[in-house]
């Protein structure tokens, strides 16, 4: 099994495959492989190496399957990363990727104009910021057949570092006014305090077959 970007997922992957099996997680960046050694113990079978998914080092057919997950997010060529991750794939070999789609991002509050431009200004910024929806056209485009779309939405009542770093972001950007920064901060808190404060991002995991 092929990890792409995912290197933290190779433990989990290695029990699936068990001791016969090969797990190798890729990544572009040294100090997440190094992070996902650190984590996985020795008696499971995975290798790490650093590479791109966009030129994946190696030959044709070599997999069983090849996972990813919040990586095509980040990718220049998605369309490309997909062919790669599928040439990769023995026939009958699965591919899966799981990716959210920024434009539906949802932090509750009363002023959700102010909400959306803060989430639409996120999701443009991103390379990919809409990729969620897009997986079956690019799946279809590499060949991949049998293309099957489990949607989740992953939701927390805890108010998250993630819309507080975003107010100061939009804020500094000056996408929303300080008072609304403000307000949104007070409220988000105050709905923290008394259970009523939702977040949710929705993904897609997408799953191909190669023929
Ligand atoms: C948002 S993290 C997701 C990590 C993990 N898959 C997860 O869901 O928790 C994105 C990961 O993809 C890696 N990545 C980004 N672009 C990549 C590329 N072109 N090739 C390989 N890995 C890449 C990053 O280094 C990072 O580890």
């Amino acid at each position: 099994m092929l990890a792409v970007g995912s290197a933290t997922m190779c433990e989990a992957l290695a029990q699936i495959v068990g001791a016969s099996g090969r797990v190798v997680g890729l990544d572009n960046s040294e100090t997440i492989l190094a992070v996902a050694k650190e984590r996985t113990p020795d008696s499971l079978s995975c290798e790490f190496l650093l590479g791109d998914v966009h030129h994946l080092p190696f030959a044709d057919a070599t997999f069983d399957g090849c996972r990813a997950e919040r990586v095509l997010i980040h990718s220049d060529d998605p369309s490309r990363a997909l062919t790669e991750m599928a040439r990769v794939v023995r026939p009958e070999g699965l591919v899966v990727v799981t990716e959210p789609d920024l434009d539906a991002l949802v932090f509750h509050a009363n002023n959700s104009d102010a909400v959306r431009r803060l989430t639409h200004w996120h999701s443009d910024r991103v390379r990919q910021g809409t990729i969620g929806r897009r997986l079956p056209e690019l799946f279809s485009r590499a060949g991949l057949q049998d293309v099957r779309i489990f949607p989740s939405v992953a939701l927390s009542t805890i108010l998250s570092l993630y819309p507080q770093t975003l107010l100061t972001r939009t804020q500094q950007h000056a996408v929303i006014t300080e008072q609304e920064a403000e307000e949104l901060r007070e409220e988000w808190l105050r709905r923290e305090r008394e259970r009523s404060y939702l977040e949710y991002g929705v993904f897609f995991t997408v799953v191909g077959c190669k023929a």
